[in-house]
């Protein structure tokens, strides 16, 4: 099968459009389940990991070589049509041609292998590449720090907003010798109490500083101590939406007056705001959205408090809800400061505002900041989906599961509600936990490999290649599978 693809890509010059094709014909026509899922293979393999490191969250072990396009193949030859895509992080699916071209360029894996401390010796190329590639997707924001994943583009990004914060206060490089000294042990002034507020349900990472903000799920943060940070509660909707209007819109009313409340509150506490993180879609948390009126407003309060707004775009960023970035659907009036981005970027990192620069070396710094590598492959991404308009396809193929998806859902409407999402970034709520698990046990059973999150979602994540060929074999198992659990 691959065979295959890698003889017709040879003829590859720059333009990526017959690719859709190429990568159509090389996929299976279909889901197979030949075993049990872990099959035999990948229980023995487990077993083996198993005594290396907790493995209590491995699925399956997949088979990288002759997993293409939207298919998953496993190690004991399941073919899953995958609707995860990594937790959202494989924009092209596997085994792209045009990816695997990239590194047939000598001057390519001289980049891949040659991995800088960009921070101190980028290449002659690196400004280039930041400007040809990442600038050119920009959310309007002149400024850019790469990073490794999306837990440290938003710890680091919370630094750029403490800096930026500070240095409205008193100049970035009058530091005294209090604040010096200070800093080292960890008290005001040159450590001083400063909060980021986050929202309820929100998931930024895991990292400390980011674990603070983050509070999706137990699991993640017992055990570990956190910051005394204000978190407001994010809107909880009632759907469908548009016969809920008003209550929806009051709820919106109900938590931007907590961000306010909050604001005030951690002021005369002594522990100022200095930066909102929010998702534009809550992803971990339960895919809950709010509406474009709410970040608008929420964009107001912030300005209003010399207080930065920090929109995380790890989950959304780089097209799934059929635009590069989520908040492009909300209208701002400007952009946000910061937009943070991993996954389907391949890098991690954040766009912000000049104002968000440190003025000095070394505030903001690790070792790789980023991979050069990794930005080729992000590239190629941006060349094929520009070439084969793949942001169109996300809006057709969503519009057409999320049509769907409200059809089933009225039809097992005992079992299932809350349709919602944009472009193919959608998800669905079961009744029960329970049912939920039991929904994504039957798919795999199925040949489909889906994800949850929250306490009851189901969440479709697929591929920026996925089209409604794809979206009708999901479709057909989801109802099948809501058909056997009704008997
Ligand atoms: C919105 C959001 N922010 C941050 C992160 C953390 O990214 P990473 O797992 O790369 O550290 C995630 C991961 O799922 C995420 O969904």
């Amino acid at each position: 099968m691959l065979n295959t693809v890698a003889r017709n890509s040879k003829n590859l010059k720059t333009k990526y459009g017959n690719l859709r094709n190429i990568v159509s014909l090389a996929e299976p026509k279909q889901p197979k389940v030949v075993t049990d899922i872990p099959g035999p293979r990948s229980k023995e393999l487990l077993s083996r990991l198993r005594n290396i490191q907790q493995t209590g969250s491995v699925q399956l072990f997949a088979d990288y070589e002759k997993s293409i396009g939207n298919y998953l193949i496993d190690v004991d030859g399941n073919i899953l049509l995958d609707t995860y895509t990594q937790i959202s992080s494989v924009p092209l699916g596997y085994n792209h041609p045009a990816l695997l071209n990239t590194f047939k360029n000598e001057k390519n894996i001289k980049t891949l292998i040659n991995r800088p401390a960009l921070g101190v010796f980028p290449g002659e190329n690196w400004p280039e590449k930041l400007e040809s590639i990442l600038q050119k997707v920009s959310p309007g924001l002149p400024n850019l720090t790469t990073m490794m994943c999306g837990s440290c583009s938003n710890e680091n990004a919370y630094k750029n907003m403490f800096i930026a914060y500070q240095t409205k206060r008193r100049g970035e490089n009058d530091f005294s010798k209090e604040e010096l000294e200070s800093s080292l042990i960890n008290t005001p002034p040159g450590a001083p109490r400063l909060s980021i507020l986050s929202f309820k349900n929100a998931f930024h990472g895991r990292t400390l500083g980011a674990l603070s903000t983050t509070h999706s799920k137990a699991i993640h943060k017992l055990d570990f101590p956190s910051f005394d940070w204000p978190i407001a509660d994010f809107p909880k909707y009632q759907y469908p939406l548009h016969q809920h209007v008003a209550e929806n819109s009051k709820e919106d009313d109900r938590c931007l007056e907590q961000v306010e409340d909050l604001i005030e509150k951690y002021k005369k506490l002594n522990n100022s705001v200095a930066g909102v993180v929010i998702e534009p879609i809550q992803s971990e948390g339960g895919d809950n959205e709010a509406s474009p009126e709410f970040f608008q407003r929420l964009q107001k309060i912030c300005k209003s408090n010399e207080v930065y707004l920090l929109i995380d775009e790890v989950q959304t960023g780089g097209g799934p809800t059929g635009k590069f970035w989520c908040h492009e659907h909300f209208n701002l009036e400007s952009s946000p400061d910061v937009v943070t981005f991993s996954k389907k970027m391949q890098l991690g990192g954040y766009f912000h505002t000049k104002e968000l620069s440190p003025k000095l070396p070394y505030r903001v710094f690790n070792t790789w900041m980023g991979d050069p590598g990794k930005l080729l492959m992000l590239e190629t991404i941006i060349n094929v989906a520009n070439d084969q308009n793949l942001l169109k396809n996300v809006r057709e193929t969503g519009d057409h599961l999320k049509k769907n998806l409200i059809e089933i859902e009225s039809e097992f409407s005992h079992l299932i509600n809350s349709t919602r999402g944009r472009g193919t970034f959608l998800a669905i709520n079961a009744k029960t936990t329970q049912l939920r698990d039991h929904i994504l046990d039957k798919l795999k059973q199925r040949g489909i490999q889906s994800g949850g999150c929250g306490d009851n979602a189901i969440r479709l994540r697929p591929a920026l290649i996925f089209e409604t060929k794809h979206a009708d074999i999901f479709l057909d198992s989801f109802r099948n599978v809501l058909i056997e659990l009704n008997k």
